[in-house]
């Protein structure tokens, strides 16, 4: 296995508080691995020292094969990272932002037209293509954002949070093209704070809860440990009555609404999907089941 992502005894305190301690973890080439936590975890942190933005108090980090610390402009030119809206210039419009970032990356004047082309018409910025982005939504920002960090194929690609502030079309819409990058062999690390999106996304998931990795394993180890939807019996002021885990399954859910049958229950039902309380829940209690470290 080539390894794209190594971490060692990773550490760093802001004003002596620990926000991410003694981190171990690696992540194969054209893996995609979730950073799962919920805000203030130290994902940003994290992604910030893989990115050499920030540097680590302890431990080390190799990323692409090179150390983050002492060869940091090896790293950088082998990765490429979102939410650098520092790099887009207010008064180009859109589509001059995706060339001139094209042009930095070393494209030539007709590929670099074509790239931006592609990626604007991907992230459904067609119509606003010609406009200059200071009138631009905060949607379309983020978005143009995106865009420019796939201007390139980097060997590793970094997205933090990259489906914050997004809707539900555009959010998928950006899953698919992160699936696109994958499969092409780029190695993605994400972090997010969706149970969903890491379970979309993610070949592997580590959980972070208080600057350790709680839980790391396949999206189906983790739901495992986490169980499935659970159905839920509101009464007609809408307040919950009665709820019934599940494992999802078509004959599981008839088990639990058969259930409700035989109590007479009255009500309105809805299914809810396990949500990251969920699953810091089912990692942080459950001593009795073992560890998904072991599995990792
Ligand atoms: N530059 C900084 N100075 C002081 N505290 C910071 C700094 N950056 C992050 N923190 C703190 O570290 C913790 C983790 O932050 P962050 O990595 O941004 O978490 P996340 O991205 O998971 O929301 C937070 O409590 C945050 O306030
Ligand atoms: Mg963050």
């Amino acid at each position: 296995m080539e390894t794209a992502i190594e971490v060692q005894g990773l550490s760093k305190a802001f004003k002596g508080r620990t926000v991410v301690d003694r981190l171990d973890f690696t992540v194969a080439r054209g893996e995609v691995f979730a950073l799962l936590g919920p805000n203030g975890a130290g994902k940003t942190t994290i992604i910030n020292i893989l990115t050499t933005l920030t540097s680590a108090d302890n431990g080390s980090a190799h990323v692409a094969g090179w150390d983050v610390r002492a060869r940091s402009s090896e790293v950088q030119r082998r990765i490429s990272l979102t939410g650098q809206s520092a790099a887009v210039d207010d008064a180009l419009t859109a589509t001059e932002n995706v060339v001139m970032f094209a042009r930095l990356a070393g494209l030539g004047r007709a590929a670099a037209k074509r790239r931006a082309a592609d990626l604007i018409a991907q992230f459904d910025l067609t119509d606003a293509a010609g406009r200059v982005v200071r009138t631009f939504s905060g949607g379309m920002r983020r978005r143009l954002d995106l865009a420019l960090s796939f201007v390139v194929t980097p060997q590793v690609l970094f997205l933090d949070e990259p489906t914050t502030g997004l809707d539900t079309r555009s959010r998928r819409d950006l899953w698919d093209i992160i699936r696109e990058f994958a499969r092409t062999g780029t190695t993605v690390f994400l972090t997010t704070q969706y149970l969903e999106e890491a379970d979309q996304l993610a070949d592997r998931i580590a959980v972070l809860h208080d600057g350790r990795i709680a839980a790391l394993g396949t999206p189906a180890e983790l739901k495992s440990r986490v169980g499935g939807d659970t159905v839920e019996l509101h009464d007609g002021r809408g307040d919950l009555v009665r709820e019934i885990p599940t494992d999802g399954s078509v004959a599981d859910l008839r088990r639990a609404l058969d259930l409700l049958d035989e109590e007479g229950a009255d009500g309105v039902i809805t299914l809810r999907r396990p949500t990251l309380d969920d699953v810091f829940l089912a990692v942080t209690s459950s001593a009795a089941t073992p560890s998904m470290k072991e599995l990792a």
